[in-house]
Parts: structure tokens; C-alpha cells; sequence
């Protein structure tokens, strides 16, 4: 005390309760699962149990087992493993008790996303969206796929000649991107002839959130409606503000014209400005359909949801294969005697491709790009013994899950034939949840398959991958949000033609048929 003499009583005093009511705000909810019985490692004050996403929670399931409690700073938030209690809280009680996604809030202009809205604005948005993703308009939509995947295959054949070292996401993300705007609103950005386009730009910079608006808003909730009226929000605003200028012009250019109840050219944006139309108010019918502002918001979610996860996807499978070769070999074959001759992909048969299929999923078991799933809780239920607050996230570790070794024997492993039709019937659906499940499960799920198999197969019928120098083994996975690795994934695409030779240099054979053994 000496040493601080110039502080009266009264100051000290201040200071001292000062200091014990920061720490007790710090700590208020961090006690909330040891009260209910339920495991999980120490929160630190204010910052609670915040660590590396996906390593943290597989550490955690291995110590703690299949329910666990943590805290994102200083929000509760029970993480649930066990299929059963998953089934309840995901399908059986998801209209009930656990219909919404956790909502922070800060979306910015994108507050009405069929992701985000909750309970009947939730339902009236996701039924007028998805009779979209019905199989006969993905398969229409099919055709805009084709085009695009042969523009990407063609992009990578100076790459394959020159030997040169690819980072595989730029051209998986450009074909993404293109096939979202095609099938969003029918423009070609032709990003893919253009990996600079300002809607690759803008696209890949949607979820790099702020990280000092994630931490503030985290220790201080107080804080959440002043960033709402400062115009802070997760989503860069220049960005939500770039996809809804280009899809307004759209919009209203098509509103002017008589394309207005055209059934014949429905990508997403008509769809949408459709179902304002489907209902019949002469009938008394209540129009259900979109506003305008719900309808921009959904076609520019569409674009950055669709091309994130669909392009990392890609570029994990490429990753997986290169690592791979036997797999990619048996894949190519299968490619080959389904498509003879490097001939025409088509929809059903792709679609009936087995080890396409097993390949897929065991990329996506790996490097699920959706780490993690959350559900909050109406009231407080109890299931399975467990009970769960009113207001509780739940969250689900979905990168744990998939590598639980209970249920997937050397889950570190590249192994497709988990996923044979065989052994596919013994693999419980509430442990694999690339994209959800139950009715708040991925909308763009069968969309979102087709496009990654048909870029796939169609490279494939081309080129293969192979792991090089660059190339990071094993990858450094991104501890943030979304499943992704921390370092761009670099390989060489090679054609069949191209070898290393004897002498250790790569030669292209520019017509390998002819020419197949002059080169030795
Ligand atoms: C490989 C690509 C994709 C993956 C891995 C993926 C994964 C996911 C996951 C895990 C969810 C959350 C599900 C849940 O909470 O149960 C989700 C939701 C969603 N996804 Fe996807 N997705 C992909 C592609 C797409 C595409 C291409 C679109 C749109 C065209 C799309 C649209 C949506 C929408 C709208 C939701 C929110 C659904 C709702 O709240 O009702 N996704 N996705």
C-alpha cells in the first residue's frame, strides 16, 4: 500500500469492486455445466474454452466422450457427439425445440438469409426455395454445369504441359463461382478464364469474419446492437453490397421485360421473383412469395454459400487423390468404362457412379468444410438424461465426429471403400453430417454434389493429380471457423501423356498415342 499513498479510501474501494465485478462478469455463465453434471475442460475468464476449432474438439471428445459443455467467451454452448441424442435434436424435435441456428445478429444486410431467419419466416423462405432443388431442375441446370466444366478442363491443359505447380483451389474456386452465377442469376462472370474476376474477390472474402468484432461481441454482448447501429457486421459490407448491386440491376431488368413468368429459363433469381406470382389473391390466397429485399439477400447467399464449401470441397478431393494414386487409378477407370472414349458426362449415370460416389464421401468424412453445426434450444428439454437449457447452443462437432475412431477404425486415413454400397449400410446417418441433416439440413446439398462429380470426372477423364515439392503433407488445417487448410493446397496436374522420364525430367507427349514410346 506504501507505495500507492495518493489513493483515498473511497478510490481503493471503487477499484476493488470495480475489479471483483469484472471478474465475476468474466466467469457469471462459466458454471453453468459443472451445475448440471455435464464434463468439459476449464474456461478461462471472459475468454472461456476458445481454441483450435477442429483439433480442440476431437481432443475434448477424446477425453470427455460424447457430451461435453464449453464456452465461445462467455456463451455456454453443449457439444453433442452421440447419434441418438443428435437424431432428437436435428430431425425428431427440430420443429419443436431446435429449429434455429445460433443468430448473433451482426449480418449486415444479409439479416433475412433462409440461414439465419428463424422459426415461420425460416419455413415461409425455405419451402418457396425449394422446389429449386428438385432433380429436374438440377438436371436442367445441369447443362450450364457441363459447359462451365469443360471450360475448366481446357484451363487446365497449359498447366499439365508446362508442368506447372497449381494452387488447386483457384481454378475449383473459379469454376464454383461460375457455376453459382450462371445457375443464380445466368451470367457467365468467365472467372475461370479470369482468376482475378472482382466476384472471386469479393465471393472468398464473405466469411473471413472480423476477428476483433467476433472477440468484442463475445466478452461483451452489450456491445452487439451499437455495432448494429455503426453498420458492423460479420459480412464485409463492400462486398454484400457488390452482389446486390449486379443482382438488383438483374432483378429489375428482368421485372421491366416480359421475361417476368417465364418457366422455361428458371434459374434461381426467376424462381424466386416466380413465387410472388404463384399464389392467386382472387382465390383469397395470402402471397407467400419473397420480398424484394428476401429475394437478393437468398440469390447473393446462394453465391457465397454455394462457392466456398463447393470449391474447398474440390480442392480437398484433388488433395486426397493426388496422396492417393491407387484411388485415383480405380476412380478413372470407373470414369472410363461409364464414359467410354472420354465421352460426354452425363446426369444419370454420373449420379450412378459408385466409387465416385465413395470417393466423395470419404473426402467430405475427412474435410467436412462445415466443422461444426449449432442449434439453440426453444426451453429447456431434456434428453437422454441430459438436460438442456432454454437458450443453450448446441453445437455439433461434425470434424470430430467424422474421426472418431469408435466409429471410423483409422480415421486418419483416405479409405473410399468405408463408403462401398456394402458397407454403406452399416454406417449410422447421424454420424456423418457433411451437410446436416434433418429439415434444417444443406438446401443446396444435391445441387452442390453435382457439381463437384462433374468437375471431377471431367478433369479426370483429362489429367491426374500428383503431390510435388510444394505440396504440404500433412496439411496445416485453419483453426477458425470454417474446415479449410491454413496454406493454399498446391499440385501438379498431369496429363496421361505426360511421365517423368528416366533422367528425372517431365516430358509431354503432345500426341501420346503416336508417339507413346519414342520418348525413353
Ligand atoms: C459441397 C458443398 C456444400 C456443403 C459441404 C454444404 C454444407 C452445408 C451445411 C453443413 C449446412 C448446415 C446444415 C445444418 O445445419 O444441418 C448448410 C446449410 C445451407 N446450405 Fe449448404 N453446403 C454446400 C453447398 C451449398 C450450395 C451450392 C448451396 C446453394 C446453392 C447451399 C445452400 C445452403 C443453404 C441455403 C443452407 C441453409 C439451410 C437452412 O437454414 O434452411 N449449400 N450447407
Amino acid at each position: 500500500m506504501g507505495c500507492l499513498p495518493f489513493f483515498s479510501v473511497e478510490t481503493w474501494i471503487l477499484l476493488i469492486t470495480f475489479i471483483c465485478i469484472f471478474v465475476i462478469y468474466g466467469n457469471w455463465t462459466h458454471g453453468i455445466f459443472e451445475n448440471l453434471g455435464i464434463p468439459g475442460p476449464k474456461p478461462y475468464t471472459y475468454w472461456g474454452t476458445i481454441g483450435r476449432h477442429n483439433k480442440d474438439d476431437q481432443q475434448c471428445a477424446e477425453k470427455y466422450g460424447k457430451v461435453w459443455g464449453m464456452y465461445e467467451f462467455r456463451s455456454p454452448m453443449l457439444a453433442v457427439m452421440d447419434p441418438d441424442m443428435l437424431k432428437t435434436i436435428l430431425v425428431k424435435q427440430c420443429f419443436t425445440y431446435f429449429t434455429n441456428r445460433r443468430n448473433i445478429r451482426l449480418n449486415g444486410d444479409l439479416y433475412d438469409s433462409v440461414s439465419t431467419v428463424e422459426d415461420d419466416h425460416w419455413r415461409r423462405i425455405r419451402n418457396v426455395l425449394t422446389p429449386s432443388f428438385t432433380s429436374g431442375h438440377i438436371k436442367e441446370m445441369f447443362k450450364i454445369m457441363k459447359h462451365l466444366s469443360s471450360k475448366l478442363t481446357a484451363s487446365l491443359q497449359s498447366k499439365a504441359q508446362n508442368n506447372e505447380v497449381v494452387t488447386i483451389k483457384d481454378y475449383f474456386g473459379a469454376y464454383s463461382v461460375d457455376v453459382m452465377a450462371s445457375c443464380a442469376f445466368s451470367v457467365d462472370m468467365d472467372s475461370i478464364n479470369n482468376h482475378s474476376s472482382p466476384i472471386i474477390f469479393h465471393a472468398s472474402r464473405f466469411f473471413k469474419f472480423p476477428q476483433f468484432v467476433l472477440i468484442l461481441q463475445g466478452i461483451f454482448p452489450v456491445l452487439i446492437p451499437l455495432f448494429e447501429l455503426l453498420g458492423i457486421s460479420f459480412f464485409s459490407p463492400t462486398s454484400t453490397a457488390f452482389f446486390k448491386t449486379i443482382l438488383a440491376k438483374i432483378k429489375a431488368e428482368r421485372e421491366g421485360s416480359t421475361h417476368k413468368v417465364c418457366t422455361t429459363n428458371l434459374d434461381f433469381l426467376q424462381s424466386m421473383i416466380n413465387s410472388r406470382t404463384a399464389n392467386d389473391p382472387s382465390k383469397g390466397e395470402k402471397n407467400k412469395g419473397l420480398t424484394d429485399h428476401e429475394i437478393l439477400t437468398q440469390a447473393t447467399m446462394f453465391m457465397v454459400a454455394g462457392y466456398e464449401t463447393s470449391a474447398t470441397t474440390l480442392a480437398f478431393l484433388a488433395y486426397n487423390l493426388a496422396r492417393n494414386p491407387e484411388v485415383m487409378k480405380r476412380l478413372q477407370e470407373e470414369i472410363d468404362s461409364t464414359f467410354p472414349n472420354k465421352g460426354a458426362v452425363r446426369y444419370e449415370e454420373l449420379l450412378q457412379m459408385e466409387y465416385l460416389d465413395s470417393v466423395v464421401n470419404e473426402s467430405m468424412r475427412l474435410y467436412p468444410p462445415a466443422g461444426r453445426l449449432d442449434r439453440v434450444a426453444k426451453k429447456t428439454v431434456e434428453i437422454r438424461g441430459i438436460t438442456i437449457p432454454k437458450d443453450m447452443i448446441v453445437m455439433i462437432p461434425v470434424y470430430a465426429l467424422h474421426r472418431d475412431p469408435d466409429l471410423w477404425p483409422e480415421p486418419e486415413e483416405f479409405k473410399p471403400d468405408r463408403f462401398s454400397k456394402q458397407n454403406k449400410r452399416s454406417i449410422n446417418p447421424y454420424t456423418y453430417l457433411p451437410f446436416g441433416t434433418g429439415p434444417r439440413n444443406c438446401l443446396g446439398m444435391r445441387f452442390a454434389l453435382v457439381l463437384v462429380k462433374l468437375a471431377l470426372v471431367e478433369v479426370l477423364q483429362n489429367y491426374s493429380f500428383s503431390v510435388c515439392g510444394e505440396t504440404e503433407i500433412p496439411l496445416t488445417m485453419d483453426p477458425g471457423g470454417l474446415v479449410g487448410p491454413l496454406n493454399p493446397i498446391k499440385l501438379k496436374v498431369t496429363t496421361p501423356c505426360s511421365f517423368i522420364n528416366r533422367t528425372g525430367i517431365y516430358v509431354f507427349v503432345s500426341n501420346c498415342s503416336e508417339n507413346q514410346n519414342t520418348y525413353y
